[in-house]
């Protein structure tokens, strides 16, 4: 028997469901069924209690299943289960706008909401495109984005993603150019952001003479690459990218899916890293993951561009937006997470804890196979070597063999990637650091 008959799942339904992201026949070779989590443990099939080292998908910081995040949502079932967002408000999305907008870098206060970070990076890069149209610059269409990068699985993350598998199925999307990423050998087993390679953002002002600047609308990138495997820039890179925006009159805009909102020991990776972005996105973590959820915080000289050209005061100043946009479970889901993250001071537990996950995730440098190790607030990645000639077979085979002694670790291309639950245990991040070791070591003896 398997997890998924042990599950009560038949083989037909196991055939049904068309994974995201998975490996479907892998998976469904030997599947792995989560059927309850709390704080930072996933339940499985098994009744096997199982240490979240990822804190969900990045979305869980605080805890999974938490209560007040329950009652929150089942509260506003079933007072407000739905209003339409169009032309129709309800008290909550503005709430959670002017919340969110008090917590963001002081230019940032307008927010627009959407359901996920895939739509968060469409919005984002559909308003940056927009604005310049506005502004008499309709020229300004090409996105420009970083290799490595990931901005999710719409047209527009496609388009503007760094990541290669992601790519390559789809044929033409948006007319966009890559910086090149800033991993780089001499850096490797780096503490947090690495000494050298600032001058990598130089690369935007090549890129900038190639296409000019009449043409670009926006830079796009994640403050630190998350799911390339926790690519943290090198001091002074994104100051950089921040200036040659400047100079040349083209938006910022930092992706925050992963690290806003506590992740990176701060509210934004903008405030973490020191450099204020025009736009931000966010989303996983502004629910605790309960809710989907993402939006995109802009300034009000762009909200402004729209109004002051909006025409007759009945028309649409931005035709775009979501059913769900802003819908009330997701917004109240919202306002709880935020109340959970204040009361209980997990933003600052993660910058105090910090420095210990770094001295305990680098510990693992010696063991075989580890590469490189990179760590920013309560995010670490690691690198395995190739195996066979394929990258991503060895981190695979590792995060299964955690996965069997009880820790969740996720892989992805050549690398396993952390992201710790908020609230983490020293003794925790003990075992998340020992069973990799010991999973290497089981798996590839001397
Ligand atoms: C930085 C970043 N942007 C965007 C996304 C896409 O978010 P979603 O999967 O909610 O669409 C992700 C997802 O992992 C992400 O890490």
């Amino acid at each position: 028997m398997n997890q998924a008959e042990r599950a009560g799942l038949t083989q037909r339904q196991l055939d049904s469901y068309w994974m995201p992201y998975t490996g479907n026949r892998e998976f469904k070779s030997d599947p792995r069924i989560i059927t309850a989590a709390s704080g930072n443990y996933l339940t499985d099939a098994d009744g096997r209690q199982i240490l979240d080292s990822l804190s969900g998908l990045w979305t869980c910081g605080a805890g999974h299943s938490r209560p007040e995040i329950a009652e929150a949502v089942f509260k506003q079932l079933n007072k407000l289960d739905y209003a339409p967002g169009f032309q129709f408000g309800h008290p909550l999305a503005f709430q959670l706008s002017e919340r969110i907008c008090d917590l963001a870098p002081e230019r940032l206060n307008r927010v627009c909401l959407t359901n996920s970070g895939s739509e968060a990076a469409d919005t984002a890069t559909k308003i940056a495109r927009a604005y310049w149209r506005q502004s008499g610059q309709a020229s300004k269409t090409k996105i420009l984005a970083r290799q490595k990068g990931y901005h999710g699985a719409s047209w527009g993350g496609i388009s503007f993603g760094g990541i290669p598998a992601n790519r390559k199925l789809w044929g033409q999307g948006l007319e966009t150019d890559l910086l090149n990423h800033t991993w780089r050998a001499e850096s490797v087993f780096s503490k947090g952001m690495p000494e050298q390679g600032a001058e990598l953002a130089d690369e935007l002002e090549s890129l900038i003479a190639l296409h000019d600047a009449s043409n670009i609308a926006a830079v796009i990138v994640e403050p630190f690459s998350g799911s390339a495997g926790v690519i943290v820039p090198p001091k002074g890179y994104l100051q950089r990218l921040r200036e040659i925006c400047t100079k040349h009159n083209i938006l910022l805009i930092f992706d925050e899916v992963i690290t806003g909102l506590g992740r990176s020991g701060a509210y934004w990776g903008a405030e973490a890293f020191g450099v204020t972005p025009d736009i931000i996105t966010f989303a996983k973590q502004i629910t605790n993951g309960a809710v989907p959820l993402g939006g995109v915080l802009l300034g009000e000289e762009i909200y402004d561009a729209f109004i002051t050209k909006g025409g007759a005061p009945h028309s649409v100043e931005l035709p775009h937006g979501f059913t769900y946009s802003g819908h009330p479970v997701a917004c109240a889901a919202a306002m709880a997470t935020l109340d959970i993250l204040e009361s209980e001071q997990l933003i600052e537990r993660v910058a105090d804890k910090a420095p210990e996950f770094e001295s305990k995730i680098h510990s693992l440098r010696g063991i075989n196979h580890i590469v490189d190790i990179r760590n920013f607030g309560f995010a670490a990645g690691i690198t395995l070597a190739a195996k066979a000639g394929d990258p991503t077979l060895r981190p695979y085979e590792v995060a299964l063999e955690c996965w069997r002694r009880g820790v969740y670790v996720r892989w992805g291309g050549d690398t396993l990637q952390f992201g710790l639950p908020f609230k983490i245990e020293s003794d925790e991040m003990d075992r998340i650091v020992s069973t990799v070791a010991e999973s290497i070591e089981a798996l590839y003896p001397a």
